[in-house]
């Protein structure tokens, strides 16, 4: 990765430009949350993405996805051992299946991005450890977002929590800045060393999102180009939200009800 050699160029939004993505993120957690009320057994990835499709139009919000360097869907549905940018297919889901799902969406030019994982009807302790662990290490993650923190608190943060039970950690897919873009500088990376890094400022809005496996880090991409799993086939789980850096601290874009108050001030674990 050159991302730390090149020069880096980080957009800095207003408090409008903030509200646009607001919406785009409520838009894209709405999705996250009628998807994952849809994925029960039975139900395929394309029927997911179909559901997306529209929650997202409903939104009055377009999908960033669709036809990003080509990407065929709205949406990406990784199931099991695909850590990111599985194209919805025909698979049909069953009990015990872990599914990722990430969603984006643009308003007024301006985008939200955020991914959950969730298990289909129950599945295994170690399964449930590995998500409930990655969405611990989001949380983690944001609770470092502040004017003056650094990036490397941040992938520090992070990782910590993998390292707790031993989890790989992805490395060559990291988080991103956004904005008018869905993927800006500065790149996030989800390890790294405390007090290191670009000084995130006011203004700023950055995706984080912890890509945790049960085995090792090591990923494989798929001859369709797209679909990035696991190399030695262990499962995965991966969760993302878009987080403007305000002076009030991290907020979180890509909530529900995304309000100027909605500060993440609990941290992982606390
Ligand atoms: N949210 C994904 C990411 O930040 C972007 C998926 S792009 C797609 O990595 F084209 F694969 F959909
Ligand atoms: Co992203």
């Amino acid at each position: 990765m050159s991302g730390e050699a090149r020069h880096q160029l980080i957009t800095i939004k207003s408090r409008r430009e903030f509200e646009k993505m607001a919406v785009a993120g409520r838009t894209v957690a709405t999705v996250l949350k009628t998807v994952k009320q849809a994925g029960v057994p039975g139900v395929t990835l394309k029927e997911l993405d179909a559901i997306a499709a529209e929650v997202i139009r409903a939104g009055g919000c377009t999908p960033s996805f669709l036809g990003y360097h080509g990407y065929p869907a709205n949406i990406c549905t990784s199931p099991n051992s695909v850590i990111v940018h599985g194209i919805p297919s025909d698979y049909r889901l069953v009990e015990g299946d872990i599914l990722s799902v990430d969603a984006g969406a643009i308003f007024e030019g301006f985008h939200g991005d955020a991914a959950i994982t969730f298990p289909i009807g129950e599945t295994s302790p170690e399964a449930q450890l590995l998500i409930d662990t990655t969405e611990r290490a989001l949380a983690a993650g944001i609770a470092q977002v502040k004017a003056g923190a650094r990036l490397g608190d941040i992938g520090h943060a992070v990782e910590s929590e993998a390292n707790v039970h031993g989890f790989g950690v992805v490395r060559e897919y990291v988080g991103h800045g956004i904005g008018r873009q869905m993927h800006e500088d500065p790149q996030v990376p989800n390890y790294g060393k405390p007090g290191t890094g670009t000084k995130l400022k006011k203004g700023m809005a950055i995706c984080i999102e912890p890509m945790f496996n049960l085995g090792g880090h090591e990923t494989f991409v798929d001859p369709d180009g797209w679909t990035v799993a696991t190399a030695d086939g262990s499962l995965s789980a991966h969760f993302e939200h878009t987080i403007a850096v305000t002076d009030k601290g991290p907020r979180v874009m890509t909530l529900l009800e995304a309000t100027e108050d909605d500060l993440v001030v609990t941290p992982a674990g606390g």
